[in-house]
């Protein structure tokens, strides 16, 4: 195969397939600003099925990313740090996405919309983490570290993230019905 030719497209499709990783986190995003605002149940379970259709775009953007990262690596790399912690990053990303958060939506889902409270802090968390870790992997697949910016930068990811994401994940409307309502006009 020769590789000068091919090389471009893989590279092209690398980030095609980080492009929808990073597409999928925004939806979440904004799915999770919006449970936080509004917990009405039904509205619960209708946002949370249009982030299941979403999800597309991580089941086609994984094997993208993960068939042309190996590709470019066969064809012109050695297997560096910033490789390997691509790798690595790759499974606590479906840890976490496909595990974790998974998980709590599901059960969500199955008490109907009702349980927010209990599992959205979770679902936060491990929003902000994935969110983390993906810049993190994006950063050293630029920047291509050697092995203690590799390791550091994704320490730093975790570490930071988690204290991001800490009592950031509750419910609006408990807080909003302890806040003092507007007073009225004269
Ligand atoms: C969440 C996981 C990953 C993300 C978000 C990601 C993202 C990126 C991005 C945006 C680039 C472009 C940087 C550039 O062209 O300089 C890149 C380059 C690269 N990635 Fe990844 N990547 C991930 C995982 C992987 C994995 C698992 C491998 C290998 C098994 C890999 C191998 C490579 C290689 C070899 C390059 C260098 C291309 C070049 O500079 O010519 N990546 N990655």
């Amino acid at each position: 195969m020769n590789h000068s030719l091919v090389y471009p497209y893989a590279v092209f499709f690398h980030v095609l397939g980080t492009m929808g990783l990073v597409a999928f986190a925004g939806m979440e995003w904004a799915t999770l600003l919006r449970l936080r605002r509004d917990p009405e149940p039904s509205r619960v379970t209708a946002a949370l099925s249009l982030l299941g259709i979403g999800q597309k775009l991580i089941s086609i953007g994984v094997p993208v990313l993960l068939l042309s990262g190996l590709y470019l690596v066969h064809a012109a790399w050695p297997f560096t740090p910033w490789v390997a912690v691509g790798l690595v990053s790759m499974a606590l990303l479906g840890f976490l996405g496909g595990g974790f958060t998974g998980r709590h939506v599901k059960a969500l889902m199955a008490s109907e919309g009702k349980a927010l409270a209990a599992h959205l802090p979770a679902l936060w968390t491990a929003f902000v983490l994935r969110a983390s870790i993906l810049t993190a992997t994006i950063f050293v697949m630029c920047a291509k570290p050697g092995l203690m910016g590799s390791v550091a930068t994704l320490g730093i990811a975790v570490v930071g993230g988690m204290l991001i994401a800490r009592g950031t994940g509750q419910p609006a409307a408990a807080s909003a019905d302890a806040s003092p309502s507007r007073p009225s006009a004269p």
